[in-house]
């Protein structure tokens, strides 16, 4: 028997128990013929007290390392010097005998709550990571969350359908990784980047309401809210519209806040595509905090304000009393180092009703009136307003409102502002030709299909995005369930007849078969985990996370085959 009883639980109402408990030794205190040694497993930390008698084997001490692993007998005793932060601490074991399990060899970081562990050494060593509470307590918020998603989904008539991940290779927006086959010469599978033509598949087959959890893969630059592996909530239903899933899903989500941490999220703004792009200048916008875009054309205009006055958009923020910005040199260097663009400029309002600018040839305290008047600031108030082309501009005053919002620490990682973005265009024009934003299978607007043959950059989707905090948590859409209207997608998408044929046949062929109205959405667990947890990377919430350039630095993956297996694979050309 290894254990009566696990490191975490033994209370007062213990004392007088003769207990065997299993461990590691996480820290030793030698005390001459005494040693104190915290002793922890999965569930906590005892303190155990160890004479050195016990040790001696043949007249000689055996020496106790750190994250050896020991299985001990003893009683419980009232500890003299309590210690009230460990669950564990008003008790510790005298112990009668010990037996050494296994033993360790010096550690490259410690394993405690703050370690001193490199990233790069916590990647490597991951196994010793996950003994650290952070990561280990983070593993089980995540089956916790898991597990409610799975109680509620399945609560509400969905049921979990697994999808093949030897796939083919089909376009859905980024790169697939792909696999190659030794029986298939010159062959390869793909693995998904989402389930979805499977789960439209599965509505075709009848299925009402499907979710899973579910592997993603994504050959793409990894960073702190994305990894080239990832898992999705993925969810798909019939007969719905778009109205019934951004219903759905709000409940969904405000359940998970409320169950997890206690928080009643307040009902979430629908905001359009062009309407956030216009106001926050991106359509993941953060609602933390205000800071909506004021343009500023018509004043330029009117006041004839030189050099502005050529520019395709003028547009601001304005930041209210922003206090601590309050000389040239200290505003300069707010965005010194993070907006690489010389296109804007910057007012402060100064309490005396005098103003300090950035040094600009058109700025004079003149036109500072114009502008702080038709902003309505107050004295304290700092002003950054770009100029240039309008999608460019819009791009940069994002990138300033977040910046600002950074050095103001106006990003509280505890308060939530989710939002749908709604009426998302189909596609968009890049590098010559068209692309969907969503994906092809996306349906558009019933009041926009009269555009769809002639005019399909002005056609919007039925898709919606979660945004919440600034961060896309959830993305989905009404699809197309008509054959007609997939083929003009793909012609603008620029897939021949031929392409169609060999890579969505299959597919179309199944739309014939009266594919019911359906769609779906898929929201990131990693993203919406490390979201309500308030962390900052996603990684500190999956097990053995890549690297931010795809390694796994444990295994050492990707890694080279040797020649035997590429000739087996027929890679050797
Ligand atoms: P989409 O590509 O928008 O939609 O993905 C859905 C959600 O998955 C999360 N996500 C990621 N998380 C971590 N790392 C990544 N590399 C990564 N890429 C995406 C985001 C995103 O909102 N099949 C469609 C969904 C649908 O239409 O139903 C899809 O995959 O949180």
């Amino acid at each position: 028997m290894y254990r009566t009883h696990n490191c975490g639980e033994l209370r007062k109402k213990d004392i007088g128990k003769k207990v065997i408990l299993s461990g590691w030794i996480q820290n030793i205190r030698n005390f001459g013929s005494l040693f104190f040694v915290d002793m922890r497993d999965y569930f906590g930390i005892t303190q155990i007290i160890l004479s050195k008698n016990l040790l001696k084997i043949n007249n000689i001490i055996i020496s106790l390392g750190k994250e050896f692993v020991i299985k001990i007998h003893g009683e419980v005793v009232e500890r003299h010097s309590k210690n009230y932060n460990l669950n564990t601490g008003e008790i510790e074991i005298k112990v009668s005998k010990i037996e050494i399990l296994n033993i360790s060899i010096p550690l490259p970081f410690s394993i405690v709550n703050k370690t001193d562990g490199s990233e790069e050494d916590r990647m490597i060593y991951r196994y010793l990571d996950i003994r650290r509470s952070p990561i280990k307590n983070n593993l089980i918020i995540r089956h916790n969350i898991s597990l409610m998603i799975r109680n509620f989904l399945s609560m509400k008539g969905f049921i979990e359908i697994e999808t093949p991940v030897l796939i083919r290779h089909t376009s859905e927006g980024a790169r697939n990784f792909v696999v190659p086959s030794r029986n298939h010469i010159n062959k390869f599978y793909a693995l998904p980047q989402s389930p979805q033509l499977f789960k439209q598949l599965l509505m075709i087959g009848g299925i009402d309401k499907y979710f899973q959890i579910v592997k993603c893969f994504r050959d793409e630059d990894a960073r702190s809210d994305r990894q080239v592996e990832f898992t999705q909530v993925d969810c798909e239903m019939s007969f719905i519209d778009e109205k019934d899933i951004l219903i759905f899903f709000e409940t969904f989500i405000k359940f998970l806040f409320k169950k997890v941490k206690n928080i009643d999220l307040e009902p979430f703004p629908i905001i359009s595509y062009f309407d956030s792009i216009k106001m926050y200048g991106t359509d993941s916008p953060d609602l933390r905090f205000g800071m909506k875009f004021f343009e500023l054309n018509d004043l330029i205009q009117k006041k004839k304000i030189p050099f502005l006055i050529k520019q395709e958009l003028i547009v601001g923020i304005k930041t209210k009393k922003c206090e601590c910005c309050n000389t040239y040199n200290k505003i300069n260097s707010i965005l010194k180092n993070n907006i690489n663009n010389e296109r804007f400029f910057w007012i402060k309002h100064l309490s005396n009703k005098t103003f300090i600018f950035s040094n600009k040839s058109f700025l004079n305290e003149k036109v500072c009136f114009f502008i702080t008047k038709h902003f309505k600031s107050d004295p304290g108030d700092l002003l950054f307003i770009v100029y240039g082309k309008k999608k460019e501009s819009r791009s940069i005053l994002h990138k300033i409102r977040s910046e600002i919002a950074n050095h103001l620490n106006l990003k509280n990682n505890k308060e939530f502002k989710p939002l749908w973005i709604k009426d998302i265009p189909l596609f968009e024009w890049e590098n010559n030709r068209y692309k969907s934003i969503h994906h092809p299978f996306t349906s558009p607007k019933e009041e926009d299909l009269h555009l769809l043959e002639r005019n399909p950059e002005n056609v919007r989707s039925k898709s919606y995005d979660l945004v919440i905090n600034g961060i896309e948590i959830g993305s989905g859409s009404i699809r197309i369930n008509k054959k007609n209207i997939q083929d003009i997608v793909f012609k603008h998408l620029g897939l021949s007849k031929e392409e169609i044929e060999s890579n969505f046949s299959f597919f179309i062929k199944a739309l014939t078969y009266g594919a019911p109205p359906h769609g779906g959405i898929a929201f990131g667990l990693d993203r919406l985990i490390n979201l309500i947890e308030g962390g900052d990377d996603i990684k500190n919430f999956i097990a053995f996370p890549k690297n931010n350039y795809g390694k796994d630095v444990m295994v050492n993956s990707p890694s080279f085959l040797d020649n035997d297996k590429l000739n087996e694979l027929h890679l050797r050309y």
